[in-house]
């Protein structure tokens, strides 16, 4: 069953996608509403607490706006709080991210683990671009908070990078646009790569989940169905969303 997070003023609530580090609400009003989201996810089992570091994150959001080159990005401030608070609070040993492009999506997740922001030991936290301009950008930008190189980042498709991965996935990130005319319906064949090496418990996080639902249509049945997952919540903070799913 889809279990449905919608902050309000989910559909104006907007940023500009090339000015990513500009402040648009009030930060008591951006903890607010990632609290609530949290306190859905929290109830449906997906995370154990909502407790977090709100310096570290602050911390973290500082670096990334000093030290990365961002083009253009849609990861708002409530979705960079969120990612980065799930992954604080989860503290996956394995984390994947499909689709890094410059590696913004990639850093909001590893940042909990990573840099000013670093709340825990990660064991390997794996980027994936397939363009390979882009993974070189994306390496640069993580390397600079990165300084202990526990960071990878891959060009490669991330279906395969997903299928040929040695080990236990305990958190998986789906941002991958796909090419040849994929789309974003990639996400369900990147999670059909990952499955066997994800145990019950991990999470999946599947950015788009708002404005690209219906190129989603297959991934969010499958995660939505309780035969495959044991949760999965849309979290409407914006108008691009995040579906936080467990395994
Ligand atoms: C649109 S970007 C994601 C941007 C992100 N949502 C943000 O706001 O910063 C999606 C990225 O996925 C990459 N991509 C597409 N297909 C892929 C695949 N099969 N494996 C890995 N990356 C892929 C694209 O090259 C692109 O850089």
């Amino acid at each position: 069953m889809a279990v449905t997070y919608q902050a309000p003023d989910y559909g104006t609530y907007k940023m500009i996608y090339n000015d990513p580090h500009r402040t648009i609400e009030p930060l008591e009003k951006e903890i607010a509403i990632v609290d609530e989201a949290l306190q859905v996810l929290m109830v449906q089992g997906i995370i154990p607490h909502r407790n977090y570091d709100h310096a570290k994150l602050l911390a973290h959001r500082a670096a990334v706006a000093e030290n990365f080159e961002i083009p253009w990005t849609a990861i708002t401030h409530r979705m960079q709080r969120l990612i980065w608070a799930i992954n604080a609070i989860q503290r996956p040993q394995v984390m994947i991210a499909a689709g890094v492009f410059c590696g913004n999506t990639f850093i909001s997740n590893a940042g909990a683990a990573v840099g000013p922001g670093a709340v825990y030991i990660a064991k390997d936290l794996v980027g994936i671009e397939i363009k390979p301009e882009e993974a070189d950008r994306a390496r640069r930008n993580v390397q600079k908070l990165d300084k202990a190189r526990i960071c990878r980042i891959i060009a490669e498709d991330a279906i395969e990078t997903a299928r040929d991965y040695k080990g236990q996935i305990n958190l998986l990130y789906l941002d991958a646009d796909g090419d040849r005319g994929r789309g974003k319906g990639i996400y369900y064949d990147i999670l059909q790569a990952a499955w066997d090496k994800m145990p019950k418990g991990s999470v999946i996080l599947a950015h788009n989940s708002g404005n690209a639902a219906s190129k989603l249509e297959h991934y969010l049945t499958f995660v939505r169905d309780a035969k495959n997952c044991a949760a999965s919540v849309n979290c409407l903070l914006d108008i691009e969303g995040l579906e936080v799913t467990k395994k």
